[in-house]
């Protein structure tokens, strides 16, 4: 490549030597560390895949208990957080309240010096223990309901839906909310990811890094698609009006949410199976009108977007289950990040071992040598 090329959003301009994961964007292949997610589905957990990602192998069974214990142990927030948290207004976004909440943990933990990996280790512990408490406790606390501290002996999914209701959800949810927290965990080096590395090689403290990333995996065309999806799916409201949508969108040029990506030229694998968990969920609570429209959705835009190899994505079903669980639309972005952390925080710790600041060049495309014009002569 010559110096001089340029690839708007960096388009296959690799930012990074990683081992965390890789993507076959033209087989539908997803492996994190080697594994791939199909197989983490039906036989890991989110926390096990989580210490996958961070140290790059499975735990021995010692190791694994006691990283679940240490996360568990780690779970509660300082008073002062939810403080905080009571004092943002409850109709502002709930990626914001993470995101405000997340930078505010830096200040408690301070411990800045990234290069002790033991304090490392900890930050991660925190940020992975933390975050569900915040979403949960923030969907509580904006209703003027007291946020629930989270109880030790709970799985990390089953403790969120405890945190977020009061009650503890049939096991097959809290398996299948598992299985959508392992999609969600980790993809190379997408935008959040990309966010958060730029922050870590300025060796800025994890808490600043994620808080980074968060603001990164807000925007539409990335976390944030999951919720505009399940607000698609409802304005189109019933499945025999998705053709006449899907043929109004691609007629005005508009893109639909949840279809799309940098690097699948196939159907996204974690669509695939988070499809699949749609049809397990509707076991236990029924079919759900929104999973019939996105049939009929997907349908239609594949006659129009398989020749440009756009198929759906990860956030065109996992929007339709956490709907059918009973969770607010907003907090599918929150949710999101709260999986996602474990693979920001991996590239985070690669990024560590061979650090360079990230400071790329631009092509300048203004003008040189122009007369300052004093103000009463413009
Ligand atoms: C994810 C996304 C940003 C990737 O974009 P990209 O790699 O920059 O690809 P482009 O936007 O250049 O799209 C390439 C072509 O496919 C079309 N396309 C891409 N995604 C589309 C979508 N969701 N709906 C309709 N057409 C789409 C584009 O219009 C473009 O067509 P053209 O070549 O005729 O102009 C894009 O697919 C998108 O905006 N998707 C919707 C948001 C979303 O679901 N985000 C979550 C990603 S996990």
């Amino acid at each position: 490549m010559m110096p001089h090329d340029f690839m708007p959003g960096l388009a296959g301009i690799p930012a990074a030597k990683s081992a965390v994961s890789d993507v076959d964007g033209e087989r539908g292949v997803l492996e994190y560390r080697g594994i791939r997610v199909e197989e983490l589905c039906k036989r890991s957990s989110y926390l096990e895949t989580a210490y996958l990602l961070l140290f790059g192998h499975l735990p021995t069974r010692a190791a694994l208990s006691r990283w679940v214990e240490d996360v568990a142990h780690h779970r509660r927030l300082k008073y002062s957080i939810i403080d905080l948290m009571k004092c943002l207004p409850e109709q502002g976004h709930p990626m914001d309240a993470l995101q405000a909440a997340v930078a505010a943990l830096g200040m408690f933990y301070p411990g800045r010096n990234v290069e002790d990996m033991e304090n490392n280790y900890w930050s991660a512990v925190r940020l992975i223990a933390k975050l569900p408490t915040i979403v949960a406790g923030w969907a509580r606390l904006r209703r003027g309901d007291d946020a629930i501290p989270p109880r030790d002996e709970l799985g990390f999914s089953e403790n969120f839906f405890y945190m977020l209701t009061e009650k503890t959800p049939h096991p097959l949810w809290v398996d299948i909310f598992d299985d959508c927290m392992i999609l969600h965990a980790e993809h190379t080096m997408n935008a959040s990811t990309f966010t958060g590395l730029v922050t870590a090689s300025t060796l800025a403290d994890p808490y600043t890094v994620v808080a980074s990333s968060i603001g990164a995996l807000k925007g539409p065309l990335h976390g944030g698609a999951n919720e505009e999806v399940v607000q698609m799916l409802r304005e189109i409201g019933t499945p025999d009006r998705a053709g006449a949508y899907v043929d109004e969108h691609m007629r005005t040029k508009q893109k639909l949410m949840g279809f799309g990506h940098r690097i699948y030229k196939v159907k996204d694998p974690r669509a695939t199976i988070l499809q699949s968990l749609c049809g397990s969920l509707f076991k236990t609570c029924g079919t759900s009108q929104l999973y019939d429209i996105a049939l009929a959705v997907e349908r239609k835009a594949t006659d129009f977007l398989k020749e440009k190899k756009v198929h759906p994505n990860v956030d065109f079903y996992s929007g339709i289950i956490y709907d059918k669980m009973g969770i607010d639309t907003d907090l599918f972005t929150p949710i999101f990040a709260m999986a996602r952390v474990a693979g920001w925080l991996a590239h985070w710790l690669e990024q560590l071992r061979e650090n360079k600041l990230f400071r790329p060049d631009q092509i300048y495309a203004g003008e040189h040598d122009r007369p300052y014009v004093p103000l009463d002569q413009r």
